[in-house]
């Protein structure tokens, strides 16, 4: 008897900025591997914000993530300093996608100043100074508060400061340091390093590494387990890079790391995540919108397309991500099929190519779906 072909069901968001072309990218790559995906196109899903800046997301995207529980997303641009809050962190806190998941892992061919990165990091996606409690300067509200801290902490802070808070729970860090752990031993990870500044912040930081050590104990003889200060890791992992394995951090350290190590590995146009929660995954590259690129066909579609390797694998189609990834891997190691990000000085050898040209090499380099291609997706123009 013939198997039943499943139809996936996926909401793609293509975002702004790059975003429509890297997503396009991707989504071509894989609607090639022949897996069948119905996708539902959510193009903005942000109405106007309230009062308090807060992106008030649309009914219909919140509605399709959590029926489909599985979502591509492209970049979404949060303007800085001013204005709106990040649709993205929106996101995140209102679907509770708890867990940010980054691979970061050296393909060859790819130019960089290691041979031999192979590191996960893992970043609470759900509080920290991303929890968006700020008080502007001058507000009545911010000036009761440096009374309250004047009264209760016997702290003097300047009349003219403004205040972010920085809540770090324990359910929180337990529900990250547990999948920390929990996803090391899944995916024959050896160590997991949990990142903090608990020297300075005894109260916050000093929490997350209390929790750390609680829960470590559990996998003793299982994962081996340490922590750092942020600081002397971000000199660690310019060096060293290779000592590392499971990255555990709190939401602003997450941030900031993950660029960093995007940088260890060729750059932000080959950086991929998910963002996790109970039952739903939300996949998206660690890059944001990139303004000076967009609407030139010149951004990496690679962080894209590996956030939709790790979306396959995710819908247990293990063999059609296996060979994406190989697709890809063969474009990556030619490189003669590669965007200017990943040319370094080689560019003179062999022309750069767009967006949508290392896709089409990419696809060209799959092998097994010469018979059939899914005719489903969406339309992108
Ligand atoms: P960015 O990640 O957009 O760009 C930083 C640098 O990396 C730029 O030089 C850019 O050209 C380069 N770059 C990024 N993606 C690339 C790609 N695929 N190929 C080649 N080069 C690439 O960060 P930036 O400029 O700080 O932020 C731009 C906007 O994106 C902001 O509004 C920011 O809030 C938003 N953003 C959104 C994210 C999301 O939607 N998850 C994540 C990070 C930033």
């Amino acid at each position: 008897m013939k198997k039943q072909r499943i139809v996936h069901k996926v909401t793609l968001i293509p975002g702004n900025g790059i975003g429509p072309e890297v997503i396009a990218a991707a989504h071509s790559c894989i609607d090639a591997t022949g897996v069948a995906i119905k996708w539902d196109v959510q193009r903005t899903g942000v109405g106007p914000s309230t009062d308090n800046n807060i992106p008030a997301l649309s009914a219909a995207l919140l509605d399709s993530i959590q029926k489909n529980k599985v979502a591509l997303k492209g970049p979404i641009t949060t303007p800085v300093g001013i204005g709106m809050r990040s649709v993205n962190v929106a996101l995140r806190q209102t679907l509770d996608l708890y867990a940010c998941v980054r691979p970061c892992r050296l393909y060859p061919g790819i130019i960089s100043r290691f041979d031999n990165v192979d590191l996960v990091l893992i970043r609470e996606n759900t509080e920290d100074l991303y929890a968006g409690i700020e008080y502007d300067c001058g507000t009545s509200e911010t000036t009761e508060l440096i009374e309250w801290v004047k009264k209760h902490g016997g702290k003097t802070l300047q009349n003219d400061a403004a205040i972010s808070l920085k809540p770090i729970s324990a359910r929180a860090s337990e529900r990250i340091i547990r999948f920390a752990f929990e996803y090391a031993l899944k995916n024959g990870r050896k160590m997991v390093t949990a990142v903090h500044k608990a020297n300075i912040m005894k109260y916050s930081d000093g929490l997350f590494l209390k929790i750390f050590r609680q829960v470590a104990a559990e996998y003793d003889g299982k994962i081996d387990h340490r922590d750092q200060l942020v600081d002397s890791l971000c000199m660690q992992l310019v060096r060293t890079p290779e000592c590392y394995d499971v990255l555990v951090l709190p939401n602003l350290y997450g941030d900031i790391i993950s660029d960093l190590c995007a940088g260890l590995i060729g750059g932000l146009g080959v950086a991929p995540g998910i963002n996790l929660g109970s039952d739903l995954a939300v996949f998206e590259p660690v890059h944001g919108s990139a303004p000076d690129l967009a609407g030139k066909n010149i951004a990496n579609p690679t962080a894209s397309i590996l956030s939709g390797v790790l979306m396959l694998r995710h819908l247990r189609e293990l063999e059609a991500a296996d060979r994406l990834e190989a697709a890809l891997k063969v474009v990556l190691k030619a490189g003669d099929h590669v965007t200017a990000d990943l040319k370094g000085s080689d560019s003179r050898q062999h022309p750069v190519v767009g967006t949508q040209q290392m896709a089409e090499a990419i696809i060209s380099n799959l092998t097994g779906n010469e018979g059939e291609i899914a005719q489903t997706g969406a339309n992108h123009a």
